[in-house]
């Protein structure tokens, strides 16, 4: 399977001629590099910006960090995924620690997959604890975001999901976890997924990581923590960094 790295630009940059600078220089510098395919996810003010100011033929996409449940009508200050899809993107990253700690709930995440995989495109739904306590990191709480977050969702549209394990004690922390501890967490996820929606359709399912990635541990995360790719956080606010990351995966 490709190697899957997502950029979450979060609030970030402040201008759009930045956004341009920022994402036209990681499209430049992972250009030839093979077998990992790169999306980043700016502040929806940018996606047409990076949809018109990235070459056509660059393998670099553009994604969404959120979206709301409703296809149409009177919501003010919401994006629905007709208008995403309309701005070139695919992809969506779903239930961020960062959007659950201000009010999202594990039902407004179910909302939110829902449509974005109803409507054809790849949904990352984000799971992780808060506290680094292992015994009750996977039982408690990530059990629940999988059955909850993916309540009453259509098997057959299980082949656009991507599952990011993010414990909330490593993002933004740059305090990261171990490729140890990783691989044992999203073991345990992969063999909830089985059980979920058998092998045939969770053995597809891409496994991420994120949480304080940066040069020198993505290697080691997709390499000994077994993840299908990464989501980077504040690493990938900067192009050399983020294109190293990328080159170091695709060397895996
Ligand atoms: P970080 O963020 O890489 O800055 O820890 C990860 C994320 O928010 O997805």
């Amino acid at each position: 399977m490709k190697r899957l790295i997502i950029a979450n630009w979060k609030m970030a940059p402040q201008t759009s001629r930045e956004a341009l600078r920022l994402a036209q220089g990681i499209a430049r510098g992972v250009k030839g590099v093979k077998n990992v395919e790169v999306v980043l996810t700016p502040p929806f003010i940018y996606l047409l910006l990076l949809k018109l100011g990235l070459p056509r033929l660059t393998r670099v996409k553009a994604g969404a960090q959120d979206v709301f449940w409703e296809k149409n009508g009177a919501y003010t200050g919401e994006i629905s995924t007709n208008q995403l899809k309309a701005s070139g993107v695919r992809l969506v990253i779903v239930g961020h620690s960062e959007r659950r700690a201000l009010w999202e709930t594990n039902e407004i995440v179910n909302k939110k997959l829902k449509a974005v995989l109803g409507a054809g495109m790849r949904a990352v739904l984000c799971v992780g604890e808060a506290e680094k306590q292992k015994e009750v990191a996977f039982p408690k709480i990530i059990r629940d975001e999988l059955h909850e977050g993916l309540a009453r969702i259509k098997k057959s549209l299980f082949r656009n999901l991507i599952i990011a394990y993010e414990p909330i004690w490593a993002v933004g922390t740059g305090r990261a976890d171990t490729p140890k501890n990783v691989y044992e967490i999203t073991t345990i996820i992969r063999r909830e997924l089985y059980r979920m929606v058998g092998k045939r359709i969770a053995s597809k399912i891409p496994v991420l990581y994120g949480g304080s990635v940066d040069e020198k541990n993505a290697h080691a995360f997709v390499k000994d923590g077994a993840v299908d790719g990464l989501l980077v956080g504040g690493a990938s606010l900067n192009a050399k960094k983020f294109i190293n990351i990328v080159k170091a995966v695709s060397e895996v």
